[in-house]
């Protein structure tokens, strides 16, 4: 028997006020701000350099192509389902209205590796960007107190120093969810002004690095294959891919917000696909300067390419800013993304498969508060203690696994509702999401075996709840409005 929530009843309760609900205050550009908010960070920072390094050379601008179109087709999957079912859970409720309820908790435990995983692993990122932005300034915070215990640094006279905790990872996670316990109003107003600072920042880089171009480092454009796959040519451009697809996540936590939104008919695709479009425009630009700068075997080992890039040039002081945007970007893209964790497991929680704590609403400040504070826990566990730098692969395959179900979503609910409103329509059904799926289960393939194994590891715990706790308060089994088939 397959236990489904009816999209009735899905509308409904996106329509609910009252005290137990969340407060209706962001618009179109709010939601455009939320997306390039949670997508540009580490991504684009780190990994473009990694992916022309080691993969693409510059043609790492068409890996940023590929992973863009992968995006967009999910991206209007997530459209079409965000305005027809405006509710808080994402992927999550999508699932649990097509698919029934086990496919929807395996989405739903799938997206906190999206999410939580994805705030830890940018934290810590943060962290070491702090330390080198105080440290310029002639501040340096101890090795000890801001690495994991697993990290550990050979110092000049031979002695080895560990690290003991992270703690500006944890302030990060901790200062951000008290934000978001705030409210989303002030959060999206901290995040719009982080936006606009990063952005400004890339577009200065584009800007400069245009006059430092040289034609040079742009030719052979696809470095030739070394006979490895995934090592330039081609397959190179296509495992790029995988690789810079971490910088185009986020978009889809603009559907976190649904519930959030004024008019989320119109503001979820605006939202969603004007996100996309921007940071796929910045992207191209950015990289295509990038590896015009520099020469893509310089980028080789460099945790900072864009340094690598600077360095071209007369002006150092950019530095500093770009450091400044780098902070910047990633403290949205952590807010953002522990934004989108509090709303999955809130719906989650109102539908019986976690417990209440999850959903209980501040009275005041109208937000999910205890699950805030959960997570921050959880996450800055995670951020404090675990060395997560290799995890980044897990938020990809978990990200992407859930754009795989959005797209089969879709294709059902154009089946079983074919009359249902939809403001917004992805085109071309079937063919679109059929595309989102073959690109995007072609990118989780390319990812690293031990990647799919932490997958199933994760799944296996998952079940192990479901099985235990979710189905037995299930509201749907319990209830008599469900759909049975
Ligand atoms: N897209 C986000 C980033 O690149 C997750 O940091």
């Amino acid at each position: 028997m397959r236990f489904r929530k009816p999209l009735e009843t899905l509308i409904k309760e996106s329509q609910e006020t009252g005290e137990h609900s969340l407060k209706r205050s962001l618009g179109s550009i709010n939601l455009v701000a939320l997306g390039i908010g949670a997508i540009i960070g580490a991504g684009l920072f780190s990994l473009t350099g990694i992916a022309a390094a080691d993969n693409a050379g510059a043609a790492v601008t068409l890996s940023f192509v590929i992973a863009a179109v992968g995006c967009a087709f999910a991206g209007l999957c997530y459209a079409e389902f965000a305005s027809m079912i405006p509710v808080a859970g994402s992927a999550y409720t999508y699932s649990y209205a097509t698919m029934g309820e086990l496919v929807a908790w395996i989405i739903g435990w799938d997206l906190v590796l999206e999410y939580a995983l994805g705030a830890a692993t940018v934290s810590v990122s943060w962290s070491s960007y702090l330390s080198k932005f105080l440290g310029n300034f002639g501040i340096s915070l101890p090795y000890e107190l801001t690495h994991a215990p697993m990290d550990s640094m050979t110092l000049a006279d031979g002695s080895v120093v560990s690290g003991f905790i992270n703690l500006p990872a944890i302030f990060i996670v901790f200062a951000l969810s008290m934000l978001l316990i705030k409210g989303t109003k002030e959060s999206a107003f901290l995040n719009g002004l982080l936006v606009a600072l990063k952005v400004t920042v890339v577009l200065v880089f584009i800007a400069i690095g245009w006059h430092f171009i040289n034609p040079a480092n742009h030719t052979p454009f696809i470095p030739e294959n070394t006979g490895v796959w995934g090592e330039y040519g081609w397959s190179g451009v296509f495992r790029g891919a995988a690789v810079v697809f971490f910088a185009y996540i986020g978009f889809d936590a603009v559907s976190t917000a649904a519930q959030e939104s004024k008019n989320p008919r119109v503001g979820m695709p605006i939202g969603i696909l004007g996100s996309l479009v921007i940071s796929t425009i910045l992207y191209l630009l950015f990289s295509y300067v990038m590896t015009g700068m520099a020469n893509y075997t310089e980028f080789k080992g460099s945790a900072a390419p864009v340094a690598v890039a600077i360095a071209k040039t007369p002006y150092a002081w950019l530095q500093q800013f770009i450091i400044l945007a780098i902070l910047a970007g990633y403290t949205s893209v952590i807010l953002v993304m522990l934004l989108g964790q509090s709303r999955i497991f809130y719906s989650m929680s109102k539908d019986g498969l976690l417990p209440s704590i999850f959903s209980k609403i501040h009275p005041k400040f109208k937000t999910p508060y205890k699950n805030n504070l959960l997570f921050a826990i959880f996450t800055s566990l995670l951020a404090g203690f675990v060395n997560i730098s290799d995890l980044g692969h897990m938020v990809s395959i978990g990200t992407l696994f859930a754009f795989v179900l959005v797209a089969i979503g879709v294709m059902i609910m154009r089946k079983t509702q074919p009359d249902a409103p939809r403001a917004f329509k992805t085109p071309l059904v079937p063919l679109v999401p059929i595309l989102g799926i073959v690109v995007c289960l072609a990118m989780m393939l390319s990812l690293p075996i031990v990647t799919w194994i932490r997958l199933f590891i994760w799944m296996a715990i998952g079940f192990t709840i479901y099985f235990t706790y979710g189905k037995n308060h299930s509201l749907i089994r319990n209830a008599k409005n469900f759909s049975e088939k």
